[in-house]
């Protein structure tokens, strides 16, 4: 059983992938500080696999105790790096913070990985690298843009910091994932979204103001260039989006990668408007979203969608799942924390 080790694996991504590692017979490691999470989601993964992965409370900006996770566990054969601080607004605020925490833990998993032979990659990137894109559907090949936060801009400088790295010893291999919209959560309710506070991403506020924990939803700008003038993204199912990190842990495994690094979009290739959004969610779970226009949200795009084939030809994967199964499962989840909440 080949073993991986996951940082920020109790978060959201991290977790739905954990599950898929599991189900695909790996042998998970986590390491995570918690600062974004919770302990439970442990419970919520082990309520799905039926086993608890490995858990470290470990801050990756701390060397020293990433290092002893490897001689703990001899013979991790993989990384999938997902911690690092991902709001952007917050990023705008403490620049300093971000670059410290997503860039330190980067350097000191591409030391370890030269230390401890663990020479495979895979790292959580972002469809933030492309800004606003002149093609649409945007391909890999696509220029990277100036970013329009710390938190994008962290992001750019840590696929900089890998490539770099790679090209330098050759033993090294990365997979970076550009995400797009990750949406939704496991189809058991067990895991899902946790935002901390209140939520900066269109789907949890959605399903927050649903469920009444919010007044109202704010559709951030009407006046876009898109057909009905609300901005325009690529929302994928959290589930496909971590079955693509199963696959690119094989692919590295097996030797399959054809550079040191290389880069794919996850994403469905499909864009949805916010307003959109808002109507299949609608649809799909019959409850009604309080919702009003209000003016853009500095340094959004207007929009911006995914051309997968690379991903699609290349992995094997592709992302099919509905708009209106993705909705759903984020409403079950939320319906599922409100019932916790009110039992605690
Ligand atoms: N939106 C609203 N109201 C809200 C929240 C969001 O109208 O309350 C809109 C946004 O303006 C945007 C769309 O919904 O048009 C999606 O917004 P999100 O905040 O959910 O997602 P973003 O596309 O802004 O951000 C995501 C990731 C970031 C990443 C970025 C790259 O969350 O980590 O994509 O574009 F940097």
């Amino acid at each position: 059983m080949s073993k991986i080790l996951v940082t920020g694996g109790t978060g959201y991504i991290g977790s739905h992938t954990v599950v898929e590692l599991q189900n695909n017979g790996y042998e998970v490691i986590i390491v995570d500080n918690l600062s974004n999470s919770s302990i439970d989601v442990l419970d919520g993964i082990a309520s799905i696999t039926g086993k608890k992965p490995a858990f470290e409370k470990i801050d990756c900006q701390n060397k020293q105790a990433l290092a002893e996770v490897f001689a703990k566990y001899p013979g991790i054969e993989a990384i999938i790096h997902f911690a690092a601080s991902k709001a952007v607004g917050e990023s705008v605020e403490k620049p300093l913070l971000y670059y410290k925490n997503n860039l330190i833990s980067v350097l000191n998993i591409l030391e370890l990985m030269g230390e401890q032979n663990t020479y495979n990659l895979v790292f959580s990137s972002s469809c933030t690298v492309y800004g606003q894109p002149d093609i649409l559907p945007v391909t890999e090949n696509a220029p990277v843009k100036p970013a329009t936060s710390p938190y994008g801009n962290t992001k750019q400088i840590a696929e900089e910091i890998i490539r770099d790295t790679i090209h330098a010893d050759n033993r090294l291999k990365c997979i970076a994932l550009r995400y797009f919209n990750p949406v939704g959560a496991h189809p058991s309710a067990a895991i899902g979204e946790l935002p901390n506070g209140v939520p900066n991403n269109l789907i949890p506020f959605v399903t927050q103001t649903a469920i009444g924990i919010r007044e109202c939803l704010r559709v951030f700008g009407n006046d876009y260039n898109t057909p009905d003038g609300s901005a325009i993204r690529d929302y994928i199912w959290v589930v496909d989006l971590a079955k693509a990190h199963v696959i690119a842990v094989e692919r590295l495994l097996g030797n399959k990668n054809k550079n040191g690094i290389e880069f794919f979009n996850l994403g469905t290739g499909k864009g949805l408007s916010v307003l959109e959004i808002l109507n299949t969610f609608e649809q799909a779970t019959g409850v009604k979203v309080n919702r009003k226009i209000v003016a853009r949200r500095e340094g959004d795009v207007e929009k911006v969608w995914a051309d997968p084939t690379f991903a699609n030809n290349e992995l094997g994967w592709k992302a099919e799942t509905s708009t209106e199964k993705m909705l759903a499962t984020a409403w079950e989840w939320e319906k599922r924390l409100a019932k916790k909440n009110s039992m605690s």
